[in-house]
């Protein structure tokens, strides 16, 4: 099997380099890849590229993912997010391969505390959520195509809400964390791990093709998420200056961001679960894992 992978340097490209090794011929290009082109702002030679390759699954691990700066770049955001994943999706469809994307919880509205199901109706409330969501239906124009919805993405490696709090917790006294906002803070790991066992099975049963919902199991909101990491990060010995009473819970509309974000990231996994026989983890779980390797 011959993998290309796009957006090897991000989170979660970073660990399908390991994850999607086993599976075949790796071949794992980023925006600065030289000898083929992995920028997804070339959009010419970016179907050249799959053209030369001729993979059999390409997996889009590449993203503009800097929710509040696509407000004032939504040419840039929607060129990265749709109109390249739709290059991919047409020459993929030509080659006869099948197309991997990640997509976001942030395609919906937030209304409600219902977990959003794969066919809920989008919504999206800012430019970073319509251009997913155009790069959603860019994607399934490939018949051959997963797309996984996720969300509150974190890892080891890279720049996430947990290391921020980290930071801020040894510089700060107080803190002030949103706490109306609810959702599942999801390990790049576990997103490259599903994916490698998915593409192994959809290989076979290509009536898998669809949208998925893919995040860990549980919920918190970013109040709760900061508060267990910190928690960890004291009990690990890190100098921690924030005293637990000093982490405030605030509401969204006390922090104003240039996008508006959605109040109900819950994602309903039951599809994903039941079509590929797996089990997603709690939150802490990874959370944990991912705090150990990064604090020691
Ligand atoms: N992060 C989250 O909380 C979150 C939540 C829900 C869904 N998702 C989705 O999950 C997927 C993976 O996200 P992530 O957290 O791994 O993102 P990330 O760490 O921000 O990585 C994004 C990757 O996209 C690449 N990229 C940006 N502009 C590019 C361009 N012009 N051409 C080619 N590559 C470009 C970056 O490469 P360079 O550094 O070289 O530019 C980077 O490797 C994305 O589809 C994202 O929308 C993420």
């Amino acid at each position: 099997m011959k993998i290309l992978l796009f957006g090897k340097g991000g989170q979660v490209g970073w660990e399908l380099q390991r994850s999607l090794a086993p599976l075949g011929d790796l071949i794992a290009l980023d925006s600065d890849s030289t000898e083929l082109c992995g920028d997804f702002s070339n959009l010419a030679a970016l179907a050249e590229t799959v053209c030369r390759v001729a993979p059999d699954v390409i997996v889009n691990a590449a993203a503009y993912t800097a929710v509040d700066r696509a407000e004032s770049q939504a040419d840039l955001a929607r060129t990265i997010n749709a109109l390249a994943p739709g290059v991919l999706a047409d020459e993929a469809e030509k080659l006869g391969a099948w197309l991997i994307h990640y997509s976001t919880d942030y395609v919906f509205d937030g209304s409600g505390d219902r977990p959003w199901k794969e066919d809920d109706r989008p919504a999206p409330l800012s430019v970073y959520g319509r251009t997913k969501l155009e790069g959603e239906q860019a994607v399934a124009r490939c018949t051959r195509h997963l797309i996984f919805r996720t969300s509150w993405v974190y890892a080891a490696r890279g720049a996430n809400f947990a290391k921020t709090m980290l930071r801020l917790a040894e510089e700060r006294e107080s803190l002030k964390i949103i706490n109306d906002q609810i959702g599942a803070p999801t390990g790049a790991e576990l997103l490259a791990d599903v994916t490698a066992h998915a593409i192994r099975m959809a290989s076979v049963q290509p009536a898998l093709s669809g949208t998925y919902h893919l995040a860990a199991s549980g919920e918190t909101s970013w109040h709760g998420y900061a508060r267990f990491v910190i928690d960890y990060a004291r009990h690990a010995g890190r100098p921690i200056r924030v005293a637990p009473d000093a982490i405030e819970a605030i509401t969204t509309s006390a922090y104003p961001t240039p996008a508006q974000r959605p109040h109900n990231s819950r994602l309903d996994t039951r599809k994903l679960r039941e079509a590929f026989g797996l089990v997603l983890p709690e939150w802490r779980v990874g959370v944990e894992r991912m705090l150990t390797e990064f604090i020691g």
